[in-house]
């Protein structure tokens, strides 16, 4: 044969062993026979829920919410949202030892606590949230050093923020909203960060005073409503910050706005129901994102800056203050 003949050969050979290749990596993505034990046990957990169709006809990588690793089969996410899990998340999920992420919402069945054994997994996120899961927030988590993002909101959690859980030195995301948990937030938290990017914690029992970390790790979205916060928290908007948005409203702040400084990059500001008192500053009219701005049922005084956003806010977000005037208000006498 000539070498014009042998080349189409073997391009053809390349390109048969290649597509029989691909089956052989579809089959070894099965799922890791352990770890499709292990998911059988979670599932048994969560009560064999008719609405999971985890069963052995399917290779368990392809099962609904499974991530698995194409070349060794083994999980690395769960993600099951929307599914009427009842009874409580195995210990067996601590048995999936590829597993960095979980996602488990809208499961308003599910109760219990966080299993133990999840600490040995190399957990980066941590989503329960929506689900009637309850107890405290376990200070095991603050054994997960990888953990960047943990959201267990929407659950029936009581008790405080664990100092651990505060420190974990990755740790960027941390939405707790919507439980019961009471006392005050660790004063390491973000500590290790120079920037934060979420903190949300509104709707909850909390109490005492922000710490001073959480103002130097300057974070980019903070919601602290509907908590019992007090004290001055301006050093939240002192320094070069680049916060986009602060939802402070129905605590019990006590500070002086009128010495505030506001980074440009404000797009909401949410004060309402505190104890704040002085004047609007002018400088709040060259915030050009500026969508948001309440700051009614204060103790605020003075004129209301004109100009930039500021007709985009009706009296509504001035209403109760001790002597706030001008526009949107009755205009300021003499
Ligand atoms: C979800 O599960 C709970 C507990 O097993 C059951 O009482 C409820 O009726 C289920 N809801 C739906 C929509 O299937
Ligand atoms: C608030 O701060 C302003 C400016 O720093 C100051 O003039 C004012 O006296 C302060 N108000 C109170 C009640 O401390
Ligand atoms: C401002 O806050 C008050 C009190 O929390 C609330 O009633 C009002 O609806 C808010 N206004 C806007 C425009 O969000």
């Amino acid at each position: 044969m000539s070498k014009l003949n042998q080349l189409p050969h073997i391009t053809l050979i390349l390109l048969l062993l290649y597509s029989s290749s691909l089956p052989l990596l579809v089959s070894s993505a099965k799922c890791h026979k352990d770890d499709k034990k292990a998911l059988l046990k979670l599932k048994a957990g969560f009560g064999n829920p008719i609405d999971l169709p985890w069963t052995s006809d399917v290779a368990c990588c392809a099962w609904y919410g499974v991530i698995c690793n194409s070349i060794t089969g083994r999980v690395l996410n769960i993600d099951i949202s929307s599914v009427n899990l009842s009874g409580t998340i195995s210990p067996a999920i601590g048995d999936l030892p590829m597993l960095s992420e979980i996602h488990i919402q809208y499961a308003p069945f599910l109760t219990g606590s966080i299993p133990y054994s999840i600490t040995k997994l190399p957990l980066t996120k941590l989503t329960i949230r929506f689900t009637a899961l309850s107890g405290p927030i376990p200070a095991f988590l603050g054994e997960l050093k990888d953990l960047t993002d943990i959201d267990l909101s929407g659950n029936l959690l009581t008790g405080p923020i664990p100092e651990p859980v505060a420190s974990l030195p990755k740790l960027d995301r941390l939405t707790l909203f919507g439980n019961k948990l009471t006392g005050t937030i660790p004063p390491s938290l973000f500590r290790g960060q120079t920037r934060g990017d979420l903190l949300y914690l509104s709707d909850n029992l909390l109490t005492g005073e922000i710490p001073r970390s959480v103002g130097d790790a300057d974070v980019a979205y903070i919601y602290l409503a509907g908590n019992r916060f007090t004290g001055d928290a301006s050093f939240l908007f002192e320094g070069q910050k680049n916060t986009f948005e602060i939802d402070l409203s129905r605590n019990r702040f006590e500070m002086n706005m009128s010495s505030l400084s506001f980074t440009h990059s404000l797009n909401k500001l949410d004060l309402s129901n505190n104890r704040i008192y002085g004047s609007i500053p002018e400088s709040v009219a060259t915030l050009e994102g500026l969508n948001t701005f309440n700051v009614s049922f204060n103790r605020l005084c003075g004129r209301i800056p004109i100009g930039g956003n500021m007709n985009l806010f009706d009296r509504y977000c001035y209403t109760h203050n001790k002597c706030l005037c001008g526009s949107p208000l009755p205009s300021c006498s003499a």
